[in-house]
């Protein structure tokens, strides 16, 4: 199988990249190394081809696009916090770039995954038990999060329209190896391994739904055997923690005391809670995560950004600054 990945030097797509090699697939990364790239998570993988260039140029995507059977769309822009400084780039790459390639596949015929996420259906209060399904409303609050619902919508209407067959995917919050340290827990664990405190937003008490990212590829390499084209599947593994929760136990891996922290000024409009219900995937595809002690997989996690300073350190610095900008340092 011959799988064109977009966005596959950045934090999940590389992780994908690396699950789709061991299957067997042939794979060609299409990336426009961003700030948010990591080329060198490709760098064990030299059979991979890494073509640079934007998802949203289709004198780059229409002839990329015919030499695959798979495209499988990970390219975005993807942190809130910067679609809230400036969401350009966001409406540009998540929408224009989601078109662009849907127009390619629409021409080929490739079958297409789109990568997305549950921050689309907006957020469920604190108190309310109810998690999201496959049927829940779209409610986006952010810039991000209003590009990513109309690339789903793009998606689904082209497959409507003119036959694309597609599947979507919206996962809960990933961590692990190669996330940016602009992200809530790389940027609390790099403050931590600097001998400072973790900068939490608010009050600490909104919910995210976590997911180590190699049960995130994993899910999509399912989607990819076993979905239906048409068909949408949330990818989750029941993570729900508060973001003091999650503080506390990074505190607590790294021996530090569970205050050890500062509260920052809040995002505005922030999501107050997500949780994903993926019992569709679990019984329609038979996908169960493998990672499901969200401590453990932290601990792995401290223990991977401890071996790769050399990796973070160049971008650390100017991250904390813009953070600091903003009040949130
Ligand atoms: P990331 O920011 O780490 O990586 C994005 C990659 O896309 C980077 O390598 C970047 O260079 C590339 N890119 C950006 N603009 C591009 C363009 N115009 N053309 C080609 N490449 C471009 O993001 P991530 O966290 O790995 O997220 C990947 C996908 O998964 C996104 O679609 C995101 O919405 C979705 N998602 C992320 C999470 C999460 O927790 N991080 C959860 C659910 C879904
Ligand atoms: P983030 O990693 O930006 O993911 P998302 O906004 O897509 O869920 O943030 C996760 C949560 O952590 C979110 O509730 C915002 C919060 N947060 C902090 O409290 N402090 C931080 O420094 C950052 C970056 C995020």
């Amino acid at each position: 199988m011959r799988v064109l990945v977009t966005g596959g030097a950045g934090f999940i797509g590389a992780n994908f990249v690396e699950h789709a090699v061991a299957q067997g697939a042939e794979v060609t990364v299409l990336d426009l190394l961003t700030y948010a790239a990591s080329p060198d998570a490709l760098a064990a993988l030299p059979q991979v081809r890494l073509v640079v260039g934007d998802v949203a140029d289709a004198a780059v995507v229409e002839p990329l696009v015919a030499e695959h059977d798979v495209v499988v769309h990970f390219a975005a822009e993807s942190h809130n916090d910067n679609s809230l400084r400036d969401p350009g780039p966001f409406i540009r790459t998540n929408l224009v770039g989601t078109f662009t390639l849907l127009e390619a596949v629409r021409r080929t015929g490739a079958r297409l995954h789109h990568v997305s996420t549950d921050e689309v259906y907006g957020d469920l209060a604190l108190d309310d038990p109810a998690r999201f399904t496959e049927d829940s409303p779209y409610r986006p609050s952010s810039p991000y999060s209003a590009s990513k619902a109309g690339s789903d919508h793009l998606v689904r209407a082209w497959g409507r329209s003119f036959g694309v067959r597609a599947t979507l995917s919206n996962c809960s919050n990933n961590y692990g190896p190669w996330q940016h340290v602009e992200k809530f827990i790389p940027r609390q664990i790099t403050n931590l391994l600097d001998g400072g405190r973790p900068k939490v937003y608010g009050t600490g008490a909104q919910v995210r739904d976590w997911i180590h990212v190699a049960d995130h590829s994993a899910a999509v390499w399912t989607i990819l055997e076993r979905g239906v084209p048409g068909e949408t599947y949330l990818i989750g593994a029941d993570g729900e923690r508060t973001n003091l929760d999650i503080v506390r136990t990074l505190l607590r891996l790294l021996g530090r005391d569970a205050e050890d922290y500062d509260l920052v000024a809040d995002r505005p409009g922030h999501d107050q809670r997500y949780a994903i219900d993926s019992t569709k995937l679990r019984r329609e595809l038979g996908w169960t995560p493998r990672f499901a002690d969200v401590e453990a997989g932290l601990a792995d996690v401290i223990a991977w950004y401890r071996g790769h300073e050399d990796w973070w350190r160049p971008v650390k610095a100017g991250t904390e600054a813009a953070y600091a900008a903003r009040g949130q340092a």
